[in-house]
């Protein structure tokens, strides 16, 4: 039975972020179901142990090492790609940081990483033509973007707010090409981003009871979603937020 409307076979998708969490499990899940995967974060050993997990395919993965905050290496990165048949824009950072301690270096700096650096990649691999007709976008933004979900994070879930904003004229105005831009707005996963913060353990599992469905996401939860956008399935779907979030916002 050959039948799988989520099949990604032939088709080549580039992962940022792919060397932790959610990039890197969609990452490895696009390889399990036939796509030809670009892999691309900072840190080579973690970058290379994402390499090593994905399932072998004829045509073979690549990887690519880029700070998505530098200009110059997001236009090297653009000059490496091949066509894309899509890209799934995962880099992202998180800070705790009541208002009241902030100050305007530390918002650009959520800012570059957040908003400007996936912006700013989605610009170059529309103008310089990497993706393909038909390609399929997907942004990982956040239900921060939509719900105060946890104090202290307006600058983060402002960041997420604003991405979520420019996919929608994004999916508008590259629906003359058929290249689709949607994004997931995940509830809080469990991935090494959670637990690099002042947030103690304890604090962690009480904030996850709040879910009505009983626990944190996994980054397999975020994979498939991630997955049903890039594919066939969804092809009559653009400028969507698909909030993955147990339930937590209803
Ligand atoms: N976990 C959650 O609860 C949650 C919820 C909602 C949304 N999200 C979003 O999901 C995305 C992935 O988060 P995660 O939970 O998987 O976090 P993670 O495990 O910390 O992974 C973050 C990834 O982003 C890469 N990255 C960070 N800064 C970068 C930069 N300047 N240039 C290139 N790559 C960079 C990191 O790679 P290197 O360090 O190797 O560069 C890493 O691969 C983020 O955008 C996050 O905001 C997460």
């Amino acid at each position: 039975m050959d039948y799988n409307p989520f099949s990604l076979v032939g088709k080549t998708i580039l992962v940022t972020g792919a060397s932790s969490g959610i990039g890197q499990e969609t990452a490895i899940a696009c390889s399990k179901l036939g796509a030809r995967v670009i892999v691309t974060a900072r840190n080579q050993e973690r970058l290379q142990e994402t390499f090593d997990q994905l399932e072998t395919i004829d045509e073979g993965h690549m990887q690519l090492l880029a700070d998505m905050t530098s200009q110059e290496d997001l236009e090297q990165l653009i000059a490496s790609l091949p066509s894309l048949d899509g890209a799934v824009l995962c880099a992202g950072n998180s800070t705790t940081l009541p208002l009241q301690f902030g100050s305007r270096q530390k918002f650009d700096e959520m800012f570059d990483v957040n908003f400007f650096a996936p912006v700013e990649l989605l610009r170059l691999m529309y103008k310089k033509k990497v993706l393909q007709k038909g390609a399929s976008v997907v942004m990982i933004a956040s239900i921060g973007g939509t719900h105060s979900f946890m104090p202290g994070n307006g600058v983060y879930g402002a960041s997420k707010a604003a991405l979520n904003s420019v996919m929608k004229y994004a999916a508008r105005e590259y629906a003359s090409r058929k290249i689709r831009v949607n994004s997931i707005c995940p509830g809080m996963v469990d991935t090494p981003l959670i637990h690099r913060g002042t947030i103690t353990e304890e604090q962690l599992a009480e904030d996850a009871k709040k879910y009505p469905l009983g626990r944190y996401g996994r980054p397999e939860d975020i994979a498939n979603g991630a997955i049903y956008l890039l594919s066939d399935a969804s092809s009559w779907l653009t400028g969507h937020d698909l909030v993955i979030d147990g339930g937590f916002s209803i």
